[in-house]
C-alpha cells in the first residue's frame, strides 16, 4: 500500500504515481469497470489506458463512481496508433476525453500503426504531437508524451516541436535491454514508464528471478516490480484479479545493490504472441 501514495515527479512538476494498474487486453464492460474499481479500492491512484484498449469507457466510469477527487487519480491514455494526422487526433482526444472525463498524461501510442511497424511517420508523429501541445497549453492534459518512441523518433519531435514530451511509455522488464532509449530519456529528462513489467506474465517463470525472489520471501512478480521501481521508473502491472493488485503494490522492501547487478546479467525477452 505505501507504495501506491509515492510519486515520481515529471520534467514540468506533476506528481506521478510511481505504480500504475495497466488495463492492455481488459475488455471494455465488466472486466474493465471491475478491475479499475477493485484497483481504486485497494490504493491504487494511477490508471493506464489507451483508444486502441477499447476500455475507455469503462475505465471511465469506475473513475467517476468512485467518488474519489478528480485530482487524486491520475490518468493516463493514448492516441491511437493508426492516427497520425491533426483532425483525426482532434476528434479521437475529444472522444477519449468524453468517455474518461479527463486526462493527466496523454501520449502518442506508437511511432507508427501497429499495421505498419517500422513504417516512416514522422510527419504525422509532428502533426498529432503538434495537437496535444495546443491541449496541454489549454490546461486540459497535464503532461504529453509518447510510448514505443526509439531516439529517432523523439529527435523528430524534439526537433519539430515546442515541448520536449514529459515521458515515453516503453516495454520494460528484467532482461529487456532498453538502455539506448533510457539513456535518450534521461538526458532530455523524459521519464520513463514500463508496460508489461511482468513480461505479459512470461517473466515469471524464469528461474533465476524466482531464487532472487525465494531470498527476499517475496513473490517474483514483487521482485520483478520492485527492480524497475529501484531503476526510478514507474511499472504499470496489469491484474484483473485483486489479490494480485495487492501483491504487485507490496513492494516496500529493497533489493540490494549485488542482486540488482545480479538481475542485470538477465538477458532476454520471453513474451510469446498468441
Ligand atoms: P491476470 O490479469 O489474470 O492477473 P504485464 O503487466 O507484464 O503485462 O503482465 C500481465 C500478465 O501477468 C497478465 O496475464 C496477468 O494476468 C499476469 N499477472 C499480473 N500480476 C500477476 C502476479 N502477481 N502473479 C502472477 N501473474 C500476474
Amino acid at each position: 500500500m505505501k507504495m501506491l501514495k509515492e510519486t515520481y515527479t515529471l520534467s514540468n512538476g506533476i506528481k506521478i504515481p510511481k505504480i500504475g494498474l495497466g488495463t492492455w487486453q481488459v475488455g471494455n464492460g465488466d472486466e474493465a469497470y471491475n478491475s479499475v474499481a477493485l484497483a481504486l479500492k485497494n490504493g491504487y491512484r494511477h490508471v493506464d489506458t489507451a483508444q486502441g484498449y477499447q476500455n475507455e469507457e469503462s475505465v471511465g466510469r469506475a473513475i467517476k463512481d468512485s467518488n474519489i477527487p478528480r485530482e487524486d487519480i491520475f490518468v493516463t491514455s493514448k492516441l491511437d496508433a493508426s492516427i497520425k494526422d491533426a483532425q483525426g487526433a482532434v476528434k479521437a482526444i475529444e472522444a477519449s476525453l468524453e468517455k474518461l472525463g479527463y486526462i493527466d498524461l496523454f501520449i502518442i501510442h506508437a511511432p507508427w500503426p501497429w499495421s505498419a511497424m517500422g513504417s516512416d511517420c514522422k510527419k504525422g508523429n509532428v502533426e498529432v504531437y503538434k495537437v496535444m501541445e495546443e491541449y496541454y497549453k489549454k490546461g486540459v492534459f497535464k503532461s504529453i508524451g509518447v510510448s514505443n518512441f526509439n531516439p529517432d523518433d523523439i529527435q523528430n519531435i524534439l526537433d519539430n516541436c515546442d515541448i520536449t514530451p514529459h515521458v515515453n511509455q516503453i516495454g520494460y522488464f528484467i532482461g529487456l535491454d532498453q538502455s539506448k532509449t533510457i539513456q535518450f530519456c534521461n538526458k532530455h529528462n523524459i521519464f520513463i514508464e514500463a508496460y508489461s513489467p511482468l513480461g505479459i506474465g512470461y517473466l515469471l517463470a524464469n528461474q533465476d528471478i524466482q531464487n532472487t525472489a525465494k531470498k527476499y520471501g517475496k513473490t517474483t512478480a514483487q521482485i520483478c516490480i520492485r527492480y524497475l521501481l529501484q531503476k526510478e521508473v514507474a511499472p504499470l502491472p496489469k491484474t484483473t484479479k485483486e489479490h494480485r493488485m495487492i501483491e504487485n503494490s507490496s513492494v516496500d522492501f529493497e533489493i540490494s545493490i549485488e542482486d540488482m547487478d545480479f538481475l542485470d546479467t538477465i538477458k532476454g525477452d520471453p513474451r510469446k504472441w498468441e
